[in-house]
Parts: C-alpha cells; structure tokens; sequence
C-alpha cells in the first residue's frame, strides 16, 4: 500500500543536510499530530563555506518547494541558513510563520559559572551580521564569548561515521583553543554538531555544558501552530537532494519513528 500523502497542517523542515534531523526529532516529540515534511539540501552540503548569495539562493528555493508541497509552517533548521538568509525569506513572505534555529548564546549565558563561552559554529554563520547582532545583545553581561569557527565539520559529519578519525582529529583540534581558554559551556551553533555531541563532550571534558537549541525551536513552532490536529496517524517524509539511501542508513540511525525517504523533485 502506498503511504497517504502529506496533509495540512503541515510543517516544512529544512537543512543543508543531515543536521536538522536533530531539529526534526525534537519537532516529532512536540508535535506529535503534524506531518512533517523535511529536505536535506546534502548535494549542496556543507552551506558554511559557501558564498551568501549560494545560501541565499538554495535557501529560497527549498522554502519555494516546502510551500508548494502545503507546508503552513516553515522551521529553518539550520543555523547556516537563518544567519545568512532568514531575514529575506521573513520579506519574501511576510505572512508566513517562519521558525529558525541559531546558536543558544541566551540560554549560555544563564547557564556559565565562570563568565566563558565558546560557540562552535560554520564560518558563514560566525562572520554574518545577524549573529553579530545576537552577540551583542549580551554585550553588558560580564561574559566572554569565544568564537570557534569549525571549517569542515559539518561536511564529515554529513558522512555519517562518528569514529572517523579525521572527525576525530578536527573535533579535537576546534576543542583545544575553546579548553585553553578556560570555557565551561559551549553552544553547538549548527544543527549537524549534536549529532556528535559525545565527541564534542569527550574532547572538551566533563566539566563542559553543551548548549543546543533544538528543542526550544520545537517550542516555538508549537506555540505558533497553536491545537493539534484531530487524531490520526502522522506522516514524517524525508527528501534529498543527494543520495535516498545514504539518507536513509543515517536517519534509521539517528531517529526512532518511521518516516519515508524520498530524492527532493527538480530541486
Ligand atoms: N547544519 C547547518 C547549520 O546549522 C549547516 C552546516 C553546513 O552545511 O555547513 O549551520
């Protein structure tokens, strides 16, 4: 039997991959009535070096796609993706509720016993004016924030081997600068990185609180889409625009409900 197809309300999740199925998890948890409908853009991943125009442009194209399949909500579920380009989808479509992930610098800073804060994030999301802007909005807080910026991360993660040791190697290098600066609580300011969260714990030290907003997103689209649905059974559709299967070898890995996977049509 063919699945049914995707019915409103539906929510429209997106990355430039496999990370925002940690987005998508906690979507699923919270949301427990509304298909979800989610691209991983991963023949185009990693977004964080790329150019803002590229960003800019996949961005819009995947949101173009989700709205055309009914999605009534759109969660950016890259960090990547809402530094560079959320502000232009907001105009592009006003009317439309748009939630988007960025790093936890907020709930870092009521977290730190000692005033250090490392974030580890892509260089696109790093250099952007609107994590600038987050930044500095805590500018009076007595904290010092340490930026990270983790040039091909992401890109290995997106391979799905969390023993490779060249992730390994660069977990530990992108770690060194943020332990020798004596932080105690790091944002994982992009959504592949939880993905890797004992990684990350095991080369940072116990001592260190990760920081991920997942969930607080799924809040927010909560809070936004308002009751659920009558009851039925819920329908999660994973496209991409890179390999069906390599999708589905990392999904079954990482989530535990069922989902169909597709490749992404003319995207
Ligand atoms: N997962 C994305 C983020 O949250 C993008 C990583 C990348 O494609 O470089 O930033």
């Amino acid at each position: 039997m063919s699945p049914r197809p995707l019915q409103p309300p539906l929510i429209g999740v997106f990355d430039s991959g496999v990370g925002g199925l940690s987005v998508l998890k906690a979507l699923h948890q919270q949301l427990p009535a509304h298909d979800l409908l989610y691209v991983a853009d991963s023949a185009h991943a990693p977004y964080g070096e790329r150019s803002d125009e590229f960003i800019t442009a996949r961005t819009h194209r995947i949101a173009s796609h989700l709205l055309a399949q009914g999605a009534s909500l759109l969660v950016i579920a890259c960090n990547t993706a809402t530094a560079v380009a959320a502000a232009s989808l907001r105009e592009r479509w006003p009317h439309l509720p748009i939630v988007a992930v960025e790093p936890g610098i907020k709930p870092a800073v009521a977290l730190t016993r000692n005033g250090h804060i490392g974030v580890m994030a892509t260089p696109a999301t790093l250099r952007s004016d609107k994590f600038r802007r987050l930044l500095s909005a805590h500018d009076g807080a007595a904290i010092e924030v340490h930026l990270q910026p983790c040039p091909g991360l992401a890109g290995l993660i997106e391979h799905g081997n969390g023993e490779d040791p060249a992730l390994l190697a660069l977990i530990d290098q992108f770690s060194r600068p943020l332990k020798q600066a004596g932080v105690d609580t790091v944002v994982l300011g992009c959504t592949h990185y939880p993905f890797v969260a004992a990684q990350i714990q095991a080369a940072l030290g116990k001592h260190v609180q990760l920081v991920d907003t997942a969930d607080a997103v799924a809040r927010q689209a909560a809070r936004l889409l308002g009751p659920p649905p009558a009851t039925r059974s819920r329908r999660v559709l994973l496209q991409t625009t890179g390999s069906a299967n390599h999708l589905t070898r990392l999904a079954h890995h990482w989530l535990s409900f069922h989902f169909d996977v597709a490749h992404a049509p003319g995207l």
